[in-house]
């Protein structure tokens, strides 16, 4: 059992869940490959946000089901694994492993149990305050970084598994975080993304304990590092001192994304969000009084059980008074285990669905107004790759925004991984478009 294939579903921090897990079993002498077909090990790192999140592993499996006669072993990670636990022995009898998030570190041992004859081996303890570090971390990108600082999550929105599929809060220390990040830089990355459920909680457990706002100031003044974000902030815990740190140093990128789920206080009650509309609306207000342009992106979730058109009309009018740069909208999906599963007043998933497209044509017509802004400016793009199709590189702006531009005068030199100062000429809903400025190429 020694070739191993591995698919992820689900959020950053579960893309970088696999990127330790990958690193951890090649240190530990097994092979990576590229598909399932020719790997004894066929590894699914799962997401359980929505039901149909969760299907799509259960699709996989049932696609492969019949490779389990021929010697292969199947295994279920991540949130999934932690929310069905041994029920997925049932729905997948192929399944011999089962491990959520909170017992990665054990993965090696319940690997070598299988190896040697057991049938089926669980991983599922929550009962941790152990975070999953390991010096094997195999990353995918070679200029950004994910850095997990906090796993878990202490909050219990209405609808959400991941207090139930992460376990509770854990924090690692602030010099473990600044170690890795040097590391990192010396090897040669230069943009960083701290990640965390509700990064804002973070709280160092040595004797420091240093918040998030000190450990954010602290990673930015990490010599040779060009970009940190950091994902995702809960508004309950965003403090003004975060966007002072961002407003002071350039390195700390223009952007945050604070979701919101609803613009209706009645609504944000029931889901448990622990913030009013107007505590929302003044932690915008402090973002949008830096100094620095601080772009915002936010989620919200449509059709939340008692959600009526009112409520919603509030949704559309907090976009109006945000004006977000982008935003992620999802139809309310009720999940196991979560309070507002058993709430009355379950809006119809027809009435859903209109709303949800409402809230996205509505959001378009703010991105359309608020990129077009932008001709004209120049910004700085990290140069992601090269799309061949259309004859342009492929960047980021510090605020997050998809830039891709043409290279007049290339010498045919790959920019990847490269800074470059572009101006913008073009703009659509969801990205801009523009030329590079030569001889300033970094
Ligand atoms: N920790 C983050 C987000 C975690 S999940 C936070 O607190 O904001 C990412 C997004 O999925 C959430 O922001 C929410 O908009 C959406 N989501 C979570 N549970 C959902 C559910 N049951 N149905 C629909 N969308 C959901
Ligand atoms: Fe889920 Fe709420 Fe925790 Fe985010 S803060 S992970 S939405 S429980
Ligand atoms: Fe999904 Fe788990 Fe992330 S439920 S969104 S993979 S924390």
């Amino acid at each position: 059992m020694k070739k191993f294939y591995i698919e992820t579903f689900g959020c950053q921090m579960n893309a970088h869940d696999s990127e330790k897990v990958v690193g951890t079993l090649l240190a530990k002498g097994y092979d990576l490959v590229s598909a399932p077909e020719s790997a004894d090990l066929v590894l699914y790192n799962t997401c359980s946000i929505r039901d149909k999140a969760e299907q799509k592993v259960f699709n996989r499996l049932q696609q492969f089901k019949r490779e389990a006669g021929k010697g292969k072993v199947f295994g279920v990670l991540g949130c999934v694994a932690q929310q069905e636990g041994e029920r997925i022995f049932e729905r997948a009898p192929h399944v011999s492993l089962v491990c959520g998030s909170a017992s990665y570190t054990r993965l090696p041992e319940l690997l070598v149990r299988l190896e040697s004859g057991e049938r089926r081996v669980t991983g599922l303890s929550l009962d941790t305050d152990e975070t999953f570090e390991t010096p094997y971390t195999r990353r995918d990108n070679p200029h950004r970084a994910y850095i997990t600082i906090i796993e878990g999550c202490n909050k219990s929105c209405a609808y959400c598994v991941v207090p139930f599929t992460r376990g509770p809060e854990r924090s690692r220390t602030i010099t473990g975080i600044l170690d890795e990040a040097r590391q990192l830089v010396a090897a040669g990355y230069t943009e960083i993304q701290l990640l965390g459920q509700n990064v804002n909680s973070y709280r160092d457990p040595s004797a420091e304990g240093a918040d998030f706002a000190t450990l954010l100031r602290r990673v930015g003044e990490i010599s040779g590092l060009r970009r940190v974000r950091f994902t995702t902030s809960h508004p309950r815990d965003f403090v003004k001192p975060i966007v002072d740190a961002i407003d002071e140093n350039p390195v700390l990128c223009n952007h945050v994304h604070l979701p919101v789920q609803s613009g209706s206080s009645k609504v944000l009650e029931r889901m448990g969000r622990l913030y009013t509309r107007d505590e929302y609306m003044q932690r915008v207000g402090w973002i949008k009084s830096a100094r620095r342009p601080i772009a915002i992106s936010t989620d919200i979730i449509v059709g939340f059980p008692g959600e009526t058109g009112r409520d919603f009309d509030d949704t559309l009018s907090l976009l109006d008074e945000v004006e977000y740069d982008s935003m992620f909208s999802f139809k309310y999906s009720p999940r196991p285990n979560t309070p507002a599963t058993g709430m009355a007043d379950a809006v119809e998933e027809e009435e859903k669905s209109r709303r949800l497209t409402v809230l996205q044509e509505r959001q378009r017509g703010i991105q359309i107004r608020r990129n077009a802004d932008r001709v004209g400016l120049t910004e700085e793009a990290l140069v992601e790759g090269f799309n061949r199709a259309t004859g342009q590189w492929i960047g980021r702006t510090t605020q997050n925004q998809p830039l891709n531009f043409i290279e007049r005068s290339g010498n045919g030199e790959s920019l990847t991984g490269r800074y470059v100062p572009v101006r913008v000429t073009r703009a659509g809903p969801n990205s801009l478009a523009g030329e590079a400025i030569e001889g300033h190429i970094h």
